[in-house]
């Protein structure tokens, strides 16, 4: 039988040095709020439930995820004893009863489902408590890891801790497995007899050391347990996100010229073979299908990609874009709402909201869809094969019809049929030899203009 496994997330920090309104733990990574990154992990390593302990800004942090999360429960820790106390405010949802308990902090959101479920593997194997190590360049802060024959027998916090126990540079990544059959025991019988005069869930090494239970420390690295303090580890924890997905992305047969240039949102799908040139920026909701290419300092979000499918340099795909294969959106040109047909092309300097264009259909340079009179948004029809000159604009409600011509710098505002050419300007016309008169005239203008 699977083991049964609550992750319990421990988001009360007010996080006063983000100096910001909202909760540490709701500021977003790649997009997505901390804790929400957090609870992801622990979906993956196998959390068949999530416990949010919260405080300070609870409604605010509640609001947020629940939308996001499905199994999962608040819990308000009003006054901050420490994390001992704040595991027990969700005493309720541990006593429901599991074999594994995680606890992980809402502030350290790139752990690695690999490393929890190490650690359930752990309490798997017997362990009553597991503790996530670290090796911090500098240790200052941490809590140490004190072992005896390479066996964990506490864990000492700095400002409890000796000269000698501070020098040691192994430390408490601050994440913890635990038994969920003993947890309730462990942490009930914490005090909080310390520097900070808190109840710190650490101590569990020690008192389950004490009755005799396998305590193991597992060791990872460090960019799987930073922490967000300040908004400038929040940007580091960002640069550590974007470059683990750009090495995932290219593992999986993305290419980039210049990863490091290429910024993903938590949510992007590209398949392989898609070529990402450099400076494009993916916002939220963005598909890519295979061997699209998307080409330097283009914008994409809400957006879907089909196969084979070229976009940029300088496009800016907005939500609802929707290009079928082999479709063309070049420079200068934005999309939203909009069905781009399989091959169509939206070349240059182009607007197209709202619209439906066929299959094969072009659109020439300059080209807008006037989707909006200031109250409502109204739709573009632009059948197959259908080619709207240069510098058209498409006055919607209004419906182009199949293999239709649009002649250059029309105003169209009614229906186009199959087949038909519209012309929507004013007709040309040519005045032979007046030219050399115009210019006498203005000459002499400016002559007059002169001498007086
Ligand atoms: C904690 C660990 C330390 C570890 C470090 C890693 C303890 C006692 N210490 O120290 O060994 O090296 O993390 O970063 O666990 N929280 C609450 N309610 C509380 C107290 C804390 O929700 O009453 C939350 C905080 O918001 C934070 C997390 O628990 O997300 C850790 O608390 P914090 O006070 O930052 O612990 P550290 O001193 O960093
Ligand atoms: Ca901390």
């Amino acid at each position: 039988m699977a083991r049964t496994c609550l992750t319990i997330i421990l988001a009360a920090g007010q996080g006063t040095r983000m100096k910001s309104a909202l909760p540490k733990v709701l500021h977003p990574v790649a997009g997505l709020p901390m804790a929400a990154h957090v609870v992801a992990t622990a979906n993956a390593a196998g959390s068949d439930a999530t416990a949010i302990v919260v405080g300070h800004g609870g409604d605010a942090v509640r609001e947020a995820l629940s939308g996001m999360l499905g199994n999962a429960t608040f819990h308000e820790q009003t006054d901050q004893l420490g994390t001992a106390h704040a595991v027990l405010a969700a005493r309720d949802a541990i006593a429901k009863g599991y074999d594994d308990v995680l606890v992980m902090f809402g502030d350290t959101p790139l752990v690695r489902p690999e490393v929890m479920q190490e650690a359930r593997a752990r309490l798997g194997d017997g362990a009553s408590v597991v503790v996530v190590g670290f090796r911090p360049e500098d240790p200052t802060g941490y809590g140490r890891l004190i072992e005896i024959d390479d066996t964990l027998v506490a864990i000492r916090e700095h400002r409890d801790a000796s000269d000698e126990e501070r020098s040691i540079n192994y430390c408490n990544g601050g994440i913890m497995a635990l038994s969920g059959r003993l947890i309730l025991d462990l942490l009930d019988a914490i005090g909080n007899d310390n520097a900070k005069g808190e109840y710190y869930m650490t101590d569990a090494v020690e008192i389950a050391r004490e009755r005799g239970e396998k305590v193991v420390a597992i060791e990872a690295p460090v960019e799987d347990v930073v922490g967000v303090n300040t908004r400038r580890d929040l940007a580091a924890v960002e640069a550590i996100w974007q470059r683990r997905t750009r090495e995932r992305m290219l593992d999986d047969g993305v290419s980039m010229t210049a990863p490091d240039t290429v910024y993903f949102h938590h949510d992007t799908a590209v398949e392989p073979d898609t070529v990402i040139e450099p400076n494009v920026v993916f916002g939220p909701g963005v598909r890519v299908a295979g061997g699209a290419r998307i080409r330097s300092f283009s914008h994409l979000e809400g957006a879907t990609v089909g196969a084979h499918a070229e976009v940029g340099p300088f496009a800016r795909l907005r939500p609802g874009a929707d290009l079928a294969d082999k479709a063309k959106v070049g420079n200068f040109c934005e999309v939203k709402k909009a069905e781009i047909g399989a091959g169509a092309k939206v070349n240059h300097l182009t607007y197209v909201g709202d619209a439906v264009i066929g299959a094969g259909a072009n659109i020439g340079a300059g080209t807008i869809t006037c989707n909006y009179d200031g109250y409502g948004k109204h739709l573009t029809e632009i059948g197959q094969g259908a080619f709207i000159g240069s510098n058209s604009a498409l006055v919607a409600p209004v419906r182009i019809g199949d293999n239709a011509y649009v002649a250059s710098g029309s105003v169209v505002t009614e229906a186009v049929p199959d087949d038909a050419v519209a012309f929507g300007r004013a007709h040309q016309v040519n005045k032979d030899g007046l030219a050399p008169k115009l210019r006498a005239r203005f000459k002499a203008a400016k002559e007059a203009a002169k001498k007086a």
